[in-house]
């Protein structure tokens, strides 16, 4: 679960855990989250391992997985590339920096993880499933997120394309797309209430989601239940994909 220690990460790793998954928590920077989630899992008797790594630092995935699985045994059969970053710039005023960092996070960091991943299942012999976290904005063009909406879109072709790679390898490859969900990547939209009733109004089921509600598609796509699904995308989204102001 890359990005584990909060929001959608946090939530997904509490409910995989929860079902019986033994958990690695991918995290960068301040630890304290991670290892409390991880402390809350291994309380309710699930195994769970906190694993600082860059998702975008090619060296760092390559550890993350070599230390997952020396300490929770056996290879990484469900990953979950949910990891992302977003601040808004008109195109005009934009950093390539803050471009690169975002397509560095958002595509580059589920390719490594992805690939690390595949190498890892094809050379066991071992079925798996590929979770990509992308966003409505896989779809939805959002002025002033011109690297956020690159990077989400990418994310839908890679996975597309992937998927039919590793089908041959009974490896899936899925995605959710989640709409305007209640977590920190939100905090400003969450503390205005004038800007959330704005986004609340593009949403036909009228409210943010919540974090449990994405895990729960996530726990879904990622059982045999969803044996027969790769390639998709399912959004998690209120409606908001039914673009409610076309008339
Ligand atoms: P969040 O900000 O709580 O989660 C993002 C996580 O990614 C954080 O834990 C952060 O530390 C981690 N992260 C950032 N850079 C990283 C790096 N280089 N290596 C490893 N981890 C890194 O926000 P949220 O909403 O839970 O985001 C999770 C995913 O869901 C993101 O990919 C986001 O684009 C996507 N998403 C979120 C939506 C929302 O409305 N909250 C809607 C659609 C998609
Ligand atoms: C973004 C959120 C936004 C949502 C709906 C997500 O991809 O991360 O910040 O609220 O899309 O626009």
């Amino acid at each position: 679960m890359t990005g584990g220690a909060t929001g959608i990460g946090r939530a997904t790793a509490t409910r995989l855990a929860g079902d019986g998954a033994a958990v690695v928590v991918n995290y960068i920077g301040d630890p304290s989250p991670a290892e409390e989630l991880v402390a809350d899992l291994r309380g309710d008797r699930g195994r769970a391992l906190a694993v600082e790594a860059d998702v975008s630092d090619e060296a760092q995935v390559e550890a993350m997985f070599d230390r997952a699985g020396e300490e929770l045994g056996g290879e990484i059969d469900i990953l979950v590339n949910n990891a992302g970053v977003e601040r808004p710039y008109p195109l005009v005023d934009m950093p390539l920096e803050e471009w690169n960092r975002v397509l560095a996070v958002n595509l580059t960091g589920p390719f490594l993880c992805a690939r690390e991943a595949a190498r890892r299942l094809i050379a066991g012999r071992l079925p798996g499933v590929i979770v990509n976290v992308s966003s409505v904005h896989e779809v939805i063009p959002w002025p002033e997120f011109a690297h956020y909406c690159a990077s989400k879109g990418g994310m839908k072709l890679f996975g597309q394309t992937i998927a039919r790679e590793l089908a041959p390898h009974e490896i899936r490859v899925v995605q959710v797309g989640p709409g305007a969900i209640l977590t920190p990547i939100n905090q400003d939209l969450i503390e205005d209430p004038d800007k959330r009733r704005e986004v609340e109004e593009e949403i036909p089921w009228g409210r943010m989601g919540k974090p449990e509600e994405v895990a729960a598609a996530i726990a879904w796509l990622a059982s045999a239940e969803a044996g027969y699904v790769t390639g998709s995308t399912l959004f998690v989204d209120g409606g908001m994909t039914l673009y409610p102001r076309f008339v």
